[in-house]
């Protein structure tokens, strides 16, 4: 069964987006029942280095592995300060999601496992994807949108990833991240998490592909970032 939870949020918007990244974290965790802390892991690019945001180009989906080595979530620069927002679930409940950061407040991150029934992009292929502007998804009529082609379930990334349309009952779970002394990292997850039943449905397939189901449960502290296209095959638009 779907786990649900109460969330209360509390303190405004304006003052959270002046919190230091560190304070930002606590602030998160002590303002809502929702935010779970994982390992901090710096995102790097596919050198090793830390990534630079400057190096992400608007309209492009990236995707990294966090909090797990083999949860996938997707890294957007949408190229203009991505406010904070309350989301709302079905229940009722809210919480505050913090919006983007970077030097532009622009960049923002998803876990890419669809909250209705846990499609996720393979290395063969992906049916939840970014839309920017000038490719517009059919379905939504417009760009800026993830919208997994499974069942068309349609998010928007720019107000935490509520649900736009389609059959998901929750919000895509928002990765949280920080940005100290020009360098990115994950710290964290926002919304409704739904790794455990990930982990239960796929549990053979991620074996093989982890070798162990342990070693695709492992915890990161670091994430390479790629274009989604260097990892997955085919993908899906509809
Ligand atoms: S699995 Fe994504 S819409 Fe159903």
């Amino acid at each position: 069964m779907n786990r649900r939870t109460f969330i209360k949020t509390c303190g405004s918007v304006a003052t959270l987006s002046f919190l230091s990244p560190s304070f930002f974290s606590q602030s998160l965790k002590a303002q809502t029942n929702q935010f779970k802390k994982y390992k901090k892991a710096i995102l790097l690019d596919k050198h090793g280095n830390p990534l630079n945001p400057s190096s992400l180009e608007v309209g492009k989906q990236y995707i990294f592995f966090y909090p797990y080595r083999s949860t996938p979530a997707l890294l957007l620069n949408l190229g203009k300060e991505v406010k904070p927002s309350e989301v709302r679930l079905s229940d009722g409940s809210t919480y505050l999601w913090p919006g983007g950061v970077g030097p532009q407040k622009s960049i923002i991150a998803f876990c890419a496992i669809c909250p209705h029934q846990l499609s996720y992009p393979t290395p063969e292929y992906s049916f939840i994807n970014y839309y920017p502007h000038d490719k517009p998804s059919k379905a939504a009529k417009k760009g800026n949108v993830i919208q997994c082609c499974a069942h068309m379930s349609i998010f928007d990334p720019e107000r935490g990833g509520v649900v736009i349309d389609g059959p998901s009952e929750y919000p895509l779970l928002a990765i949280v991240l920080t940005y100290e002394e020009g360098k990115l990292y994950a710290v964290g997850t926002l919304g409704v998490e739904r790794f455990r039943d990930f982990f239960d449905a796929y549990r053979s397939d991620l074996k093989k592909m982890y070798k162990s189901f342990r070693k695709a449960k492992k915890k990161v502290d670091k994430a390479v970032v790629l274009e989604v296209e260097e990892y997955v095959k085919e993908i899906i638009y509809c």
